[in-house]
């Protein structure tokens, strides 16, 4: 995966570091996607991928009393969720690790059950399945959250405004059936409700970016940073019957 330059991760630092969430999602529904799995081991292992600064890391440690291994490329993410598992005693039950989501290191068939909260896209949905598909054990699950159109008619702007940043979504009925050709069996799937999306994200990140605006000025980059997501969320106040993140409960078959 391409390395992001030092100062694009200092302006993220500035814009996800303090957010709740770094994505959109709530402990609703990590806690509704998690009564849709079937039954687990007592303690089962547990891998979250793209975890961020771990909102539903922290939510799955209350959920199971497995192990949890919490992945994301940013130290700074990782260093938030070490701080939270020490304030909530769970040292010894849930892990971080700095991988890559496209070279994660595991062997095969090593979880119970994989989770991943609005990050699959990045190494493509596609090619997520097939590799949790992988490093699942027969009969595990996996719970994910994917943008997806929910209309098969998308509005123009909505279809421009994605085709840069994120080209390869498509709807939630092929959704449903790339999960089937990938060999999962489906428990159950429903859409992010709308205040998944401000709650914990956007409303703290629009009231972050005027002061983040004034600190980078002078930095036409983060500047172009501040834009696209100003364009994102007015994107989202327009259009955001037509898409939205479909949390998709699994099997592994
Ligand atoms: C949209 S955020 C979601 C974070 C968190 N799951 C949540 O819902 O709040 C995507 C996360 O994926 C992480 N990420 C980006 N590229 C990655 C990669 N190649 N491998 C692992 N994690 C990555 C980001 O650092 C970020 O924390």
């Amino acid at each position: 995966m391409q390395e992001i330059p030092q100062f694009v991760q200092q302006v993220m630092v500035d814009m996800y570091g303090s957010l709740p969430r770094q994505g959109p999602g709530s402990a609703g529904s990590t806690r509704k996607a998690f009564s849709m799995l079937g039954p687990l081991p007592e303690r089962p292992t547990v891998l979250d991928i793209g975890c961020g600064t771990g909102a539903q890391t922290m939510e799955l440690a209350k959920l199971t009393s497995g192990h949890i291994i919490a992945l994301d490329i940013f130290d700074w993410a990782l260093d938030s969720v070490s701080g939270k598992v020490v304030q909530a005693g769970l040292v010894g039950r849930v892990h971080t690790t700095k991988q890559s989501m496209d070279a994660m290191d595991f062997p095969d068939e090593t979880f119970d059950l994989i989770w991943s909260e609005g990050a699959l896209y990045i190494m493509g949905f596609e090619h997520a399945l097939k590799t949790c598909q992988r490093l699942l054990k027969p009969g595990g699950y996996l719970a994910a959250s994917e943008l997806c159109w929910f209309t098969d008619d998308p509005p123009d702007e909505a279809q421009e405004f994605f085709e840069t940043g994120y080209p390869d979504i498509i709807t939630l009925g092929e959704n449903v059936r790339l999960i089937a050709d990938c060999g999962f069996e489906m428990l159950g799937h429903f859409h992010l409700p709308a205040r998944a999306w401000w709650d914990d994200y956007y409303t703290p990140m629009s009231r972050l970016l005027p002061a983040l605006r004034e600190k980078y000025a002078d930095s036409p980059d983060a500047i172009a940073m501040f834009d696209d997501t100003d364009k994102e969320m007015a994107i989202h106040r327009k259009y955001g019957k037509s898409y939205g993140y479909e949390f998709f409960v699994c099997r592994r078959g």
